[in-house]
C-alpha cells in the first residue's frame, strides 16, 4: 500500500498532548519520500548553537536494512514495523559549514556581509578550539532539539514516533560506515500507529520547577 499525506491539521496543544511513544506500527503502511521530507523540513526549523545545524539524518526505509538494524536496536519490533527509522546524528565539525550558512543569510538579504564576516570569524575562533567533549555536547543538545521537533512535526501530520536510545551506537556506526566526526543522537521510528501508546505520567510540575533559586 502506498499512501499520500494524511493531511492532519491540529493545534499545537492537541499535538503535544497526543504525542506518545508508539511501539506498534502498521507494517504495510508506506510513507512517500515527499511525506518524510515534509516532516524533516519542519524539523530543521529547530534552533541550534550559532545556527550551525549539526544534525544529519539517515532515513532507513529499506526493509533489508531495517532487518540488519533490528538486533543492533535490541530487537525492538518498531524498527522493522514502522514505515521508517530516522537516525539522528550530530556533526562535531559542523562549524566547517559556517561560511556556507552565513553566505546563504547574506544572499537572502537577512544579514549584512559585515555581520557575516564577524560571525564566521567568531565561529572559526571558538568551535575548532572548544575541545571534542564540548563539541559533542553541543551536537547532542542540538540533536535533542531537532529530534523533538521531528516528532511533533510527524504528529502534526498524522504520524507517530518513538525515540530510541536502546541500541548499540558502535554497531550502528559500523553498519552505516559513520565516521568519528559524527555522534549518534537517537533513532526515531516513524509510521502509522495500529495500537494506542501506553499512557505515561509526569512528575508534578512543582517537583521539577524552582523559582529564582535551586534546591539540590
Ligand atoms: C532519549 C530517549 C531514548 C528512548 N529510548 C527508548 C527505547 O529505546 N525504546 C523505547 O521503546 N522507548 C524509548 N524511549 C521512549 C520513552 O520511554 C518515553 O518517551 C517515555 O516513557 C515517555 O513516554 P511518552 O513518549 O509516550 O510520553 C526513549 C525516549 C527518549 C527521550
Amino acid at each position: 500500500m502506498t499512501n499520500t499525506d494524511l493531511k492532519v491539521e491540529k493545534d499545537f496543544h492537541t499535538i503535544i498532548n497526543e504525542r506518545h511513544s508508539v511501539r506498534k506500527y502498521d507494517p504495510a503502511w508506506k510513507m512517500s519520500e515527499e511525506e518524510i521530507n515534509n516532516i524533516l523540513s519542519d524539523a530543521i526549523l529547530a534552533p541550534s548553537s550559532s545556527n550551525l545545524q549539526p544534525w544529519r539524518f539517515i532515513v532507513i526505509q529499506d526493509q533489508n536494512t531495517k532487518e540488519k538494524l533490528l538486533p543492533i536496536a535490541n530487537n525492538q519490533q518498531q524498527v522493522v514495523e514502522a514505515s521508517a527509522v530516522i537516525a539522528v546524528l550530530g556533526d562535531i565539525e559542523a562549524y566547517e559549514n559556517v561560511e556556507k550558512i552565513y553566505d546563504l543569510a547574506v544572499e537572502d538579504g537577512i544579514m549584512t556581509s559585515e555581520i557575516r564576516d564577524m560571525m564566521v570569524k567568531n565561529t572559526r575562533n571558538y568551535y575548532p578550539n572548544a575541545g571534542k567533549e564540548k563539541l559533542k555536547e553541543i551536537a547532542l543538545v542540538d540533536g535533542g532539539l531537532i529530534s523533538m521537533q521531528l516528532m511533533l512535526a510527524a504528529k502534526a501530520r498524522g504520524y507517530d514516533t518513538v525515540p530510541m536510545g536502546g541500541y548499540n551506537a558502535e554497531q550502528f556506526k559500523q553498519l552505516f560506515d559513520v565516521s568519528d566526526r559524527y555522534v549518534t543522537v537517537m533513532l526515531i521510528a516513524l509510521g502509522k500507529s495500529i495500537a494506542e501508546a501506553r499512557p505515561t505520567v509526569r512528575l508534578p510540575l512543582e517537583d521539577v520547577t524552582f523559582w529564582n533559586e535551586f534546591k539540590n
